[in-house]
């Protein structure tokens, strides 16, 4: 993997920088910014050089349709107060740009492509929409290790058609992420919570034989109450798979490892309601489960007094609500009084993670924080992110 830092000549040359700006937003305010803050270095660095920046990023799934709720607007406009200076966010179709005529002004350093998610071709790997791409610079440039998980045009075909190398804050999570899976020490605690179960119920199967105990919250331990038969109401689920539940049972009991999921639930009618403690089998048809209850709290918090490593990937409930918020804040401290005790190894990852180990002011208490989730976990698996083999 070639490192960007490593180039020489980068004067006036265009880089296509693929980044990942996927920040959570409420009413079109970026509610946690850290994966823009993270991404300054190499912004710095190319203008530095003084190479012409094209920006990619995707916000959201919109499916291949432009969806004016996940503009890259607002992003665009808290990087330029950022960086103090004018970014142009291009909106026109991509087929119709020409490389010679993207920097209108000569003095601009840096333009953004609109949401790359508006292209079908981009979660296609599509071939003619790299080569469009790949034909607006003269090299690109992968900082954005969250989404490299994915087999995506700008992430993965975009290398076949340019001199591609990896970026600052890739080399960063890689390297730190190498670091712990080699000197990682047992019994390892991984938490999986969240709501993109589609994503990571898969790979939860690959990670038990690698792990001491897998304890699953958020969306993804609704389907797995509702594939033991427990009522679950309203709350969000995973369609078909009662397949890969099965097979994450029986795969457990050939290893030494627990899989926990709630034994107690906080449950409201609806987003904004006030929460309402229920056991796990009084959960009503019109109630949603929205965070995890005082049981499974103490004995997550049991399960991490006795480890001597957490890896933590997604929130344990709709945090978002104070009221459902609880959960994910007892798992956050019993692994920050752990840590801090010195006794344990964290790592924490992910958007919404980050967002809520950032309200409570500790990023410095965990030993690394990811900026990737789904990335982070397929990692641990010990896959090959294609994102990352691309640039090989
Ligand atoms: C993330 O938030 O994990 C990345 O931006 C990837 O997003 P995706 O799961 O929608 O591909
Ligand atoms: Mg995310």
């Amino acid at each position: 993997m070639n490192n960007i830092r490593e180039q020489e000549n980068l004067d006036n040359k265009n880089v296509l920088l693929r980044l990942d700006l996927n920040v959570p937003l409420k009413n079109g305010l970026i509610t946690d910014p850290t994966r823009i803050d993270k991404i300054i270095p190499i912004i710095d660095f190319l203008i530095k050089k003084n190479s012409k920046i094209i920006i990619i990023s995707h916000i959201g799934r919109p499916k291949g349709k432009v969806n004016k709720d996940l503009s890259l607007k607002p992003i665009c406009e808290y990087l330029e107060q950022k960086l103090t200076r004018k970014i142009q966010l291009i909106n026109e179709d991509i087929y119709k740009l020409k490389k010679k005529n993207l920097f209108k002004d000569p003095k601009d350093q840096i333009i953004f492509l609109e949401n790359i998610r508006f292209y079908d071709e981009e979660e296609k790997n599509d071939l003619n929409f790299s080569k469009q791409l790949a034909s607006l610079a003269d090299l690109y440039v992968n900082d954005a290790f969250s989404c490299s998980h994915r087999t995506h045009a700008s992430v993965c075909k975009i290398t076949e058609f340019l001199p591609s190398f990896a970026g600052l804050q890739l080399e960063t999570e890689v390297n730190a992420l190498k670091k712990v899976t080699s000197e990682i020490k047992k019994p390892i605690t991984c938490i999986i919570g969240g709501s993109k179960i589609s994503t990571k119920i898969g790979l939860i199967k690959n990670l038990i034989p690698k792990f001491d105990n897998v304890i699953i919250v958020g969306g993804m331990a609704n389907s797995i109450l509702n594939n033991k038969g427990t009522p679950i109401g309203k709350s969000i689920k995973e369609e078909n798979c009662e397949t890969i539940i099965n097979e994450i049972f029986a795969i457990s009991k050939k290893y030494p490892c627990l899989i926990y999921y709630p034994e107690d639930v906080l449950v409201g009618k609806n987003l904004n309601d006030n929460s309402q403690a229920k056991e796990i089998n009084d959960v009503a048809d019109d109630d949603l489960i929205l965070d995890i209850g005082i049981k499974t709290i103490n004995k997550i918090k049991n399960i991490i007094e006795n480890s001597q490593t957490v890896l933590w990937n997604g929130p344990a409930g709709y945090f978002e609500n104070p009221n459902f918020a609880n959960g994910s804040y007892e798992i956050a401290k019993a692994i920050i009084k752990k840590n801090n005790g010195r006794s344990i190894y964290s790592v924490a990852g992910g958007g919404d993670t980050i967002a809520l180990i950032n309200q409570i002011n500790a990023i410095k208490d965990f030993n690394f924080v990811s900026t990737a989730g789904g990335a982070f976990l397929e990692y641990l698996e010990g896959k090959e992110l294609p994102g990352i083999k691309a640039l090989k």
